[in-house]
């Protein structure tokens, strides 16, 4: 039995594929390299002594995924796959849609087609909109995103919970991420966006090592401890952690429909990043304060609690690790 990781070579996927070939899985990666370098397989290869299997297709293609389908065994989907640049969704809402609902659905009906019910789907904080409360538990309302990309999460799920509730012998879990920073403390795979990055971590380690000038901080005027904005920054490889949780859980669970929050509960302040990334690495970052970025909310952070109660995850590494790690990945990826 295998486990079909789609957006495999990409940022959260890679670090998941590490994480399932060290559990003893087998991994069948399917992506199209549209964001990602086939590199990346020599990379796992290199930390985990391991090679998944890997297909270069599109997830809107579904005769390629059926073939996958027919060719190996498999028991689970984990679907990262998927546009994810807020702006550009803006500019581009048809192909955002097009693609994120469109490729989620085709792998969901190939599933059905062949009777494999355990989907664990990446979906994003972002679906909480601007919350009423902080910190977030999955209680908390959804919808009232503010861009196509988050829209397409929100839509995804609720495409998740009727199908559910359509078939209760699905098994699925629906992971909302806070903000996944840092890389494998192997240096040999993280997040290294083509041109200039939109989040905020890539960016402070391009202006550190040079290769941006300046980081704007967008606004000091928001009700929080300093004026700038708070997240819950959570390390990728706790969060890559959780997804072996996930597994677990619908391993034992046989079906149902289970969401989890994953992030650390403690939320820090763009200042505060930048002050840690500084100490850490001992390296300069230059910055100014800049007007509010549209579509920003002031604080988003979890209460872990349940993921802690259900699954029995936490994060474990903290804001030291996560600056340490972009920063060594960074360096060693030039
Ligand atoms: C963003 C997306 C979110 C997505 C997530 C993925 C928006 C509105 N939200 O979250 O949907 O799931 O990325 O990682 O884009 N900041 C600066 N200067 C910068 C970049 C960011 O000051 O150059 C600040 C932001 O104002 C924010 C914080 O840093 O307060 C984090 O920003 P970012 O890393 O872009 O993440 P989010 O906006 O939280």
């Amino acid at each position: 039995m295998s486990i079909l990781v789609t957006g495999g070579t990409g940022y959260i996927g890679s670090h998941t594929v590490v994480e399932l070939l060290e559990y003893g899985k087998d991994v069948i990666i399917i992506d199209d390299l549209s964001n990602s370098k086939i590199e990346v397989l020599d990379s796992i290869k290199e930390i985990t002594n391991k090679t998944p299997k890997f297909y270069q297709i599109n997830y809107l293609d579904k005769e390629k995924i059926r073939k996958v389908f027919k060719e190996h065994d498999i028991e689970t989907v984990i679907n990262f796959a998927g546009f994810k640049a807020v702006g550009e969704s803006v500019a581009k809402p048809l192909m955002y849609y097009h693609n994120n609902i469109g490729g989620a659905i085709n792998l969901l009906e190939v599933m059905q087609e062949f009777g494999v019910k355990n989907f664990i789907f990446s979906s994003s904080a972002t679906v909480y909109g601007d919350p009423k409360v902080t910190p977030i538990t999955e209680e908390c309302e959804v919808g009232g995103t503010t861009n196509p990309y988050g829209t397409s999460k929100f839509m995804i799920e609720k495409i998740l919970k009727d199908l559910y509730n359509s078939d209760n012998s699905w098994n699925i879990c629906i992971l909302r991420y806070f903000n996944p920073v840092g890389a494998h403390q192997s240096g040999l795979i993280g997040e290294n966006p083509n041109g200039i990055p939109n989040n905020l971590m890539p960016y402070i380690t391009k202006v550190a090592n040079g290769e941006l000038e300046i980081l704007s901080v967008y606004g000091n005027d928001y009700s929080t401890k300093d004026g700038t904005g708070v997240r819950d920054y959570i390390h990728v490889v706790d969060l890559a952690k959780g997804h072996i949780k996930a597994m677990e859980k619908l391993e034992k669970e046989k079906s149902g429909l289970y969401i989890y929050n994953l992030g650390t509960g403690t939320g820090y302040s763009v200042l505060e990043i930048i002050e840690n990334f500084q100490k850490v690495n001992n390296v300069k970052v230059n910055y100014k304060i800049v007007e509010r970025r549209p579509g920003d909310i002031a604080i988003c952070y979890t209460n872990p609690d349940k993921a802690l109660n259900e699954l029995e995850w936490k994060a474990e590494k903290g804001i030291e690790d996560m600056c340490r790690d972009s920063w060594n990945y960074i360096n060693n990826n030039k």
